[in-house]
C-alpha cells in the first residue's frame, strides 16, 4: 500500500473503533466523568481580550418574511444587503442568545441554536470584505453571543479581500464555526465528540434559515481542508486556553445565485498566517480530563479538496405545500427544547406528512442546498400519537436509491406499505404496526419524552460506504446532516405549536436491534422526539439583551 493510502486506512480504522467504542449500551455507558464536577465547569463564553468589540443590534421579530416563504423558491424574500443591521440580523436569528433562564439564585442563557446539555461548544465566524456599517477594512471576526458583538480578530488589505473572493458573486460574505471540545467532554466524556458535531449541524441549519430570511443562500466550501479553515479563522495560533478546532467555512451568497463550484486560492488562504491576530483566547476551565477528543479530531483531519460525490440520482418530486402565517423570526427564536411531553396531544396526520416532508433534501431547498452530497440519512419513526395512522414503526426514506439496501438490512419490518393518506411526494412506509412506546423510550435511554410525544425517531445513515468512500474526514459530515435535519424537526414542531427535543443519549446497538439491522453498514446517530411539551413553571424567563 501507498504511505498515504495506509494512513487513511489507519484513520478509517480509528473513526470506526472510535464510534464502537463511544456507543451506549444497556450495560455500560460510553466512557464519560460520571458526574458533574462543578469546579471544573466550562465558562460558556470564549472571548478574545483584547480584540476590538463592534456592537451589533438585536431586532425584535417582525412579521414578514413568513416561515414558510422561506423553503419555496418562488416566495424567498429579494436579497437584503449586506449592511450592519443585515449581519446582525444574520447572527441573531441563528447564533446569538434568545433568553435567560434562572432558579433558585443561578441563571444561564439559552441560544438560538440548541446544544446538547446547554454547553455549546460552537464558536462563530465572520470572514467578510468591507461592510457599509460595519467596518471599511476586510476582517475576520469571532461572534460573541453574550454581548451580540463581533470581535475583530484581525483586518487585512482590499487586495487579499479580492484575490479571496474573486470567484464569488458580489457581496459574498464567509461564515465559519469552529468547536471547543472540552466544553461537551468535561460532561459527556468520550461521546462528546459525536454531540459536538450534532450541534455544528444544528448551527449550519439555524445559519442557513437564518439566511434564507433575508433572501440569502449558505454553501459549505467543501474543498477547504482542516488546515486552510484553521488558518483563515485565526485558531491555528498556539495559545494556553482549550483549542478550538476547525469545522467548515460556508460562504453566503444571494439565494437566486448558482451554487459556486470553485473555491478560495491557497495562496490568498497561505497569507492569513502573516495577519496580525489580535486578542487573546479566554480559558474556560482551570484543570481538564483528557477524554481524547484530540485523537478523533486528528482522525478526520480533513484533506484539501472535495470528494467524488455519489449522484442524488432520484431526488424527491416538488409538493406545494401550504403558506402558514407564521413569523420565520418569531419560530426562530422561540424555538425551545421540551423538557417533558404531556403524553396527550395528537399530531394531525396532514401536519405530520408535511413536516416530514420538509426534512427531504428536495433540490434547491433549504437547509439541505448547503450541502454538496447527496443525502446520507434515513428516519426510522416511531409513531404514539398522530391521528387516523397506527401506532407503530415508520421509515423515511430520504433517497431512494437506498430503498431497497434498507429493505434488506431492516430485518424486523414486517411489511413495506405505504400510509393511508399518503402523498407519492413522500416516501414514507409502515414497517410494524404496535404500540412502540416501550421501544422508542428504552432505546432513548429510559427517557420519556420518547414515548410521551407523537412521536420519536431514530436518524438511520448509511455510515461504512461513504466514508470508505470519501475518507475518514467524513464521518462529523453525517452528524452535521443530522444536526441539520434536527434543526429543522425543532422549527417545524415550534411552526406547527407543538414542541420538540434532540437526544443525544439513545442505546445505539439496542436500537439497531429493534430494526433488525446486523450489519454495521447502516448506523444510528441522532434521536429525536416531537410531542406536546409540559412547561417547567419553577423557571424564570428574562430576556436575551437588555434591549431586545
Ligand atoms: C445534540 C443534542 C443532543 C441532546 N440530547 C438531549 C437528551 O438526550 N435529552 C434531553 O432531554 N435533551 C437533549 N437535548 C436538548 C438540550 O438539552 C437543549 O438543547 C439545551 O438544554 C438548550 O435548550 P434549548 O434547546 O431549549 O435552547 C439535546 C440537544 C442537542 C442539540
Amino acid at each position: 500500500m501507498m504511505p498515504d493510502t495506509a494512513h487513511r486506512a489507519d484513520r478509517l480504522r480509528q473513526v470506526f473503533a472510535y464510534h464502537q467504542a463511544t456507543k451506549h449500551q444497556f450495560r455500560a455507558y460510553a466512557r464519560g466523568p460520571g458526574y458533574l464536577d462543578w469546579a471544573t465547569q466550562p465558562d460558556p463564553f470564549r472571548r478574545y481580550a483584547g480584540a476590538r468589540l463592534i456592537a451589533l443590534e438585536t431586532i425584535p421579530p417582525t412579521a414578514e418574511p413568513l416561515y414558510d416563504a422561506v423553503f419555496s423558491q418562488g416566495q424567498m424574500p429579494t436579497p437584503a444587503p449586506v449592511n450592519l443591521l443585515s449581519v446582525s440580523q444574520l447572527f441573531y436569528d441563528s447564533l446569538a442568545l434568545s433568553a435567560w433562564k434562572s432558579a433558585a439564585g443561578t441563571r444561564w442563557a439559552l441560544r438560538v441554536n440548541p446544544s446538547s446539555g446547554n454547553l455549546h461548544p460552537t464558536e462563530g465566524y465572520l470572514l467578510c470584505g468591507p461592510v457599509d456599517g460595519l467596518g471599511d477594512q476586510p476582517m475576520v471576526c469571532h461572534y460573541a453571543p453574550r454581548e451580540h458583538g463581533l470581535e475583530v480578530r484581525a483586518e487585512f488589505g482590499l487586495a487579499l479581500w479580492k484575490a479571496l473572493s474573486s470567484s464569488f458573486p458580489e457581496h459574498t460574505f464567509f461564515v465559519g464555526l469552529t468547536s471547543i471540545h472540552w466544553r461537551e467532554a468535561w460532561k459527556y466524556g468520550e461521546r462528546a465528540y459525536r454531540y459536538c458535531m450534532h450541534d455544528v449541524g444544528h448551527a449550519i441549519g439555524a445559519l442557513s434559515i437564518a439566511a434564507g430570511g433575508l433572501g440569502w443562500q449558505m454553501r459549505l466550501l467543501d474543498d477547504l481542508g482542516s488546515d486552510e479553515l484553521a488558518l483563515l479563522l485565526g485558531t491555528f495560533q498556539e495559545h494556553p486556553a482549550e483549542p478550538e478546532a476547525p469545522d467548515l467555512l460556508l460562504a453566503c451568497v444571494p439565494a437566486h445565485q448558482a451554487p459556486q463550484a470553485s473555491g478560495l486560492p491557497a495562496d490568498a488562504v497561505r497569507s492569513f498566517t502573516t495577519l496580525a491576530w489580535q486578542g487573546t483566547a479566554n480559558r474556560l476551565s482551570p484543570s481538564h480530563l483528557d477524554w481524547g477528543m484530540q485523537d478523533i479530531a486528528a482522525a478526520v483531519h480533513k484533506p484539501h479538496g472535495t470528494g467524488e460525490y455519489a449522484p442524488f440520482t432520484e431526488p424527491p418530486a416538488a409538493w406545494a405545500l401550504e403558506t402558514r402565517p407564521v413569523s420565520l423570526r418569531q419560530v426562530i427564536r422561540e424555538r425551545r427544547s421540551a423538557v417533558a411531553m404531556d403524553g396527550q396531544t395528537r399530531l394531525s396526520r396532514d401536519n405530520f406528512y408535511h413536516l416530514l416532508y420538509r426534512c427531504l433534501a428536495v433540490p434547491g431547498a433549504l437547509p439541505f442546498r448547503a450541502l454538496p452530497w447527496k443525502p446520507h440519512l434515513h428516519l426510522a419513526i416511531f409513531v404514539h400519537r398522530v391521528d387516523d395512522l397506527p401506532s407503530g414503526l415508520y421509515l423515511l426514506v430520504r433517497d431512494a436509491a437506498q430503498t431497497e439496501a434498507l429493505q434488506k438490512a431492516l430485518t424486523q419490518a414486517d411489511r413495506w406499505q405505504t400510509p393511508r393518506g399518503c402523498p407519492e411526494q413522500l416516501p414514507l412506509y409502515c414497517l410494524i404496526e404496535a404500540d412502540v412506546r416501550a421501544a422508542a423510550r428504552e432505546i432513548s435511554c429510559h427517557q420519556d419524552i420518547a414515548s410521551d410525544s407523537c412521536f420519536s425517531l431514530a436518524m438511520i445513515a448509511e455510515y461504512e460506504r461513504p466514508l470508505e468512500r470519501y475518507g475518514p474526514w467524513f464521518y462529523p459530515c453525517l452528524y452535521w446532516e443530522a444536526g441539520m435535519i434536527g434543526q429543522l424537526l425543532y422549527l417545524e414542531a415550534e411552526a406547527a405549536g407543538i414542541r420538540s427535543t434532540g437526544i443525544g443519549c439513545f442505546f445505539d446497538d439496542p436500537t439497531h436491534e429493534v430494526l433488525g439491522l446486523s450489519a454495521p453498514n447502516f448506523q444510528d446517530l441522532y434521536h429525536f422526539t416531537v410531542g406536546g411539551p409540559v412547561e417547567d413553571t419553577r423557571l424564570t424567563t428574562l430576556p436575551a439583551y437588555a434591549d431586545g
